[in-house]
């Protein structure tokens, strides 16, 4: 429905409660003044907020995308509405007493989807029976489509507050994503084809396959180069993309991979930078800047194996990766679970449990990864944050010494209701959401992973500053910004001991070689 498409659209129980709490609020507001928002987008102070980034006045298309929204999508409104009558229904309950007469009063939409539980301390909850309800009509695919355009800078600030109105420029294409014409079209990149043919598949207009043919160019693109040495070779495409390659295995983690045939001030790899077939991409947790569908839509084809951590038991907040990713055609995905391990002759993937950034919900849905090329280890650990060190002691036990940390220190998160603030029942006061930040490591906590582990070298990463990853990430900090000031403190504290530490930005290739 012409908005920046993520995870959290494509659970329905997730995306019925964004679609009324987020999207018709954001159309509202930008319907009552458009000013305002073409006010607020050029304040660097708004960065991330709910604005609308359109330069002239759009008003009447927003008015007939939210018409549109409120028809087609009034079964995920109904959806919302079951689900807050289920919650009140709850909170009349008086507590501690059997839930099973509760059933009866279940709001019919959600019978038989939704299973009435205690926690030990007697709070009532309900947790969702996914795999059934994606299977009603409350998933429906034809709210999902495919925007192309051909770009020349990397700045698109607001998207995920801005829906994408039709422009002359822009092709839109109705296609489910678990349709297979997006992996023959992502193809295209590599090897030649007709893009004749392929107009003729999608059932372009004349006038649409104009623009589509444009997108096409005759000149061969530059091949891959694959690592041949007997290294261990890591590669930073920014934000928390890792990519991993030895002769024989190649793993990316967190894929953002950036557009190109443009000119930029920050070097970087792309998309020819990564081989035909990847063997495993891991992913850490489910935030819109580790999870991006953008990325992941055009790489599927050349995924063999992508690992997600294991979700908890139906919650809300808490949709399965897994069945997201299968639902949009991805059929080889591997959950894997804290301290579980995936092991292949010559490496070994290990899920490490993800502790904070999610504002103390009930999350699951999240994992360090521990990934041991023959006997090196490197030691992924995203956005996580350490809120009891005893933790990494007891891993420590089981994983030993690493040899390099990869650590996110945005230690300035986005308060609560930023990401989950439309999956929440009740107000959430100033007080409370601003003390559950979605934030990652500051110095001390980075500086207790180091003492743990014994890395010989840290780099901190996920900081979402290259201009690529802007757009989503919604941070633009200054030498004065926390995360900067803390993380030039961890690198300073890890160089004075020897070790070799840096804050990645942009690009970095290290050749590691194997201790045997
Ligand atoms: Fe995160």
């Amino acid at each position: 429905m012409r908005w920046y498409a993520w995870s959290h659209l494509i659970s329905p129980g997730t995306a019925a409660m964004n679609i009324v709490k987020r999207h018709v609020e954001i159309m509202n507001s930008y319907i009552d003044s458009p000013q305002q928002h073409m006010d607020a987008v050029k304040d660097p102070k708004m960065l991330g907020g709910p604005f609308v980034d359109y330069g002239y006045d759009r008003t009447d298309e927003v008015k007939e995308l939210l018409a549109d929204t409120l028809e087609k999508q009034s079964k995920m409104v109904q959806l919302v509405f079951a689900f807050r009558k289920l919650d009140k229904l709850l909170k009349s309950h008086p507590k501690g007493y059997s839930l099973e007469g509760l059933y009866d009063k279940v709001p019919s939409i959600l019978k038989g989807y939704v299973e009435l539980i205690y926690d030990l301390n007697n709070n009532l909850s309900f947790r969702i029976f996914e795999e059934l309800l994606y299977n009603t009509e409350y998933y429906d695919k034809s709210f999902q489509s495919i925007a192309l355009w051909i770009t020349n800078n990397d700045s698109r600030p607001f998207s995920l507050s801005t829906p994408k109105l039709n422009d002359a420029n822009l092709l839109h294409l109705n296609i489910p994503f678990d349709d297979k014409i997006i992996d023959e079209l992502s193809k295209m990149k590599r090897v030649a084809g007709s893009p004749e043919d392929l107009a003729n598949k999608l059932n372009l207009t004349e006038r649409q396959n104009e623009l589509f043919q444009t997108f096409f160019t005759e000149e061969a693109p530059v091949p891959y180069q694959k690592y041949t040495g007997d290294k261990v070779r890591m590669r930073y495409f920014g934000h928390a993309c890792i990519f991993i390659e030895t002769k024989d295995l190649t793993i990316l983690i967190d894929p953002l991979i950036s557009y190109y045939g443009y000119p930029t001030e920050v070097h970087h790899y792309s998309d020819f930078d990564l081989p035909d077939e990847i063997d495993y991409v891991l992913i850490t947790h489910n935030h819109q800047d580790h999870v991006l569908l953008e990325t992941l839509l055009p790489l599927r084809h050349r995924i063999k194996n992508i690992v997600v951590p294991r979700s908890g038991g139906g919650g809300l907040q808490d949709p399965k990766l897994k069945l997201m990713f299968n639902k949009i055609g991805f059929n080889n995905v591997i959950e894997i679970d804290e301290m579980e391990t995936i092991k292949r002759s010559d490496c070994i993937i290990t899920g490490m449990p993800f502790t904070g950034e999610h504002s103390d919900l009930d999350i699951k849905a999240k994992t360090c990864y521990h990934v041991k090329v023959e006997d090196f280890s490197l030691f992924f650990s995203a956005d996580s944050r350490v809120m009891e060190p005893k933790l990494y002691e007891n891993i420590h036990k089981i994983v030993g010494d690493v040899d390099v940390i990869f650590l996110g220190m945005e230690c300035d998160g986005a308060p609560l209701t930023w990401l989950y603030g439309p999956l929440m029942f009740d107000e959430i006061s100033r007080e409370n959401d601003h003390s559950r930040k979605l934030s990652g490591c500051d110095h001390m906590k980075g500086m207790h992973l180091v003492n743990m582990f014994h890395p010989k070298e840290v780099y901190v990463y996920a900081m979402g500053q290259e201009p690529w990853c802007e757009f989503i990430s919604s941070l633009k900090y200054t030498d004065e910004s926390l995360p900067i000031i803390e993380s030039n403190k961890l690198v300073e504290e890890s160089q004075s001991r020897g070790l070799i530490a840096e804050r990645l930005f942009g690009e970095k290739e290290i050749l590691y070689s194997k201790r045997s």
